[in-house]
């Protein structure tokens, strides 16, 4: 349910046909006129028979067919990425290692071959060997040529001190622009021309989440954060973006990604937030060793689900780093040391989660293994709490 705004009078010929538990109204209709209105989500899988609801309205009461398909899809933004791109301008692609990014480039580079030049940046906030992994996979299954750009340094440099997560996000967004900008001169530099469009995997909750909907006529509207790509870029950015799967949900993603024979391994792997683990140790990242003890955490964490078989179950497992420090008991002696949150959730699209139900033998076994092998972490904890009222990353 929309929650703050309420209908309190209808139009002539409306009549309330559900109403919320709180009795707000919830639907209405005209018959006659073949008009209904909703105030609450049927696309999100909380919704009971939401999927149904959005199936009458488009096939029995619009009578559309149901003729659109994803091979559609690719032709069609195929289509528009020709129409857009210049047959001499140059494209440049930033890699995250993720299932979108790794989608978008593969469908550019379809549609405009080597004229792509694809960037995988280090940011400082990857996860446990992240680089050494998506660099290897992206030369051996995807042959797409990718150039890797250490920029830790100035990523770190630029978020110490700051703990707003909005302010990270926005700090990052940031870097992550001059980094392509530098990327693009460089390949001025060789190719006589400079690119002029960048590609990045916003999907279509990005961008409901961080902006008013398409169409609305809205110029604001609650930003739950600036999420995604979308409203952490700097209004100054040179290159022009296109955002081929714009429009998509994840799963739609993914379908459209096994047409572009993206291995399975690529489609599989879980959602992980462009500003990365930044917004996952809660506070200043680059403070003590944070990033360290998390990464390790979080591989413990996700090699047990992997080695349990329950990977592809779950839409996103991670680690989160707590800010702050508990007393404990390990070896005799008294220790203060820091705190680590487990969070696992299901989903369909990100929109809404459900915390997931590990075994309790799991969860010990996993809360052993960390507190013995990661130095500084004493207390293991678990996220309970679905979307909504949290959202999936802690930040
Ligand atoms: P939240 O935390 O808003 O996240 O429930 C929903 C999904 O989006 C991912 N996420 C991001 N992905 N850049 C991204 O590319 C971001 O800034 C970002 N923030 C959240 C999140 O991991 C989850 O799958």
């Amino acid at each position: 349910m929309s929650h703050g705004d309420e209908a309190v009078k209808l139009p002539d010929g409306f009549e309330v046909v559900a109403r919320s538990q709180q009795g707000a109204v919830a639907a209405v209709e005209n018959r006659e006129m073949r008009f209904f209105g909703l105030q609450y989500h049927p696309e999100v899988t909380h919704s009971p028979e939401g999927m149904d609801t959005l199936r009458y309205f488009l096939f029995d009461v619009c009578e559309v067919s149901a003729g659109w398909n994803m091979e559609n899809i690719l032709d069609e933004e195929i289509k528009v990425i020709n129409d857009t791109v210049g047959p001499e301008e140059h494209v440049i692609c930033a890699l995250s290692g993720g299932v979108d990014s790794t989608v978008a480039a593969t469908l550019v580079h379809k549609a405009i071959g080597d004229r792509l030049h694809c960037v995988f940046v280090d940011n400082g906030l990857l996860r446990y060997k992240e680089r050494e992994r998506v660099m290897e996979t992206f030369e051996s299954d995807l042959h797409l040529p990718v150039t890797c750009v250490d920029a830790s340094n100035e990523f770190l440099d630029k978020l110490k001190g700051v703990v707003d997560p909005e302010m990270k996000r926005k700090i990052i967004g940031k870097e992550f622009i001059s980094i392509f900008d530098a990327f693009a001169h460089e390949l001025e530099k060789k190719l006589g021309r400079k690119p002029a469009y960048l590609v990045q995997g916003t999907l279509y909750p990005d961008v409901i989440e961080s902006c008013p909907p398409p169409g609305s006529g809205k110029t604001c509207s609650h930003t739950i954060k600036s999420h995604h790509n979308v409203g952490g870029l700097p209004k100054d950015m040179k290159l022009k973006l296109i955002e081929p799967l714009k429009l998509l949900f994840k799963d739609e993603v993914r379908q459209l990604g096994r047409i572009l024979n993206v291995p399975d391994a690529f489609l599989k792997r879980h959602p992980f937030p462009g500003p990365g683990l930044a917004v996952r140790v809660l506070g200043d990242v680059t403070e003590g060793n944070a990033l360290d003890i998390l990464r390790q955490v979080d591989e413990i964490f996700i090699q047990a689900i992997k080695d349990a078989g329950l990977y592809d179950s779950i839409w996103q497992a991670f680690a989160v780093f707590l800010p702050i420090r508990s007393v404990g008991v390990q070896g005799d002696q008294r220790t203060h040391s820091h705190v680590v949150a487990l969070r696992a959730v299901t989903s369909q699209d990100g929109m809404t989660a459900d915390w997931y139900y590990f075994e309790h033998k799991f969860l010990d076994d996993v809360a052993r293994k960390i507190c013995n092998s990661v130095r500084g972490v004493n207390r293991v904890v678990q996220d309970i709490t679905s979307k909504p009222p949290s959202t999936i990353e802690w930040e």
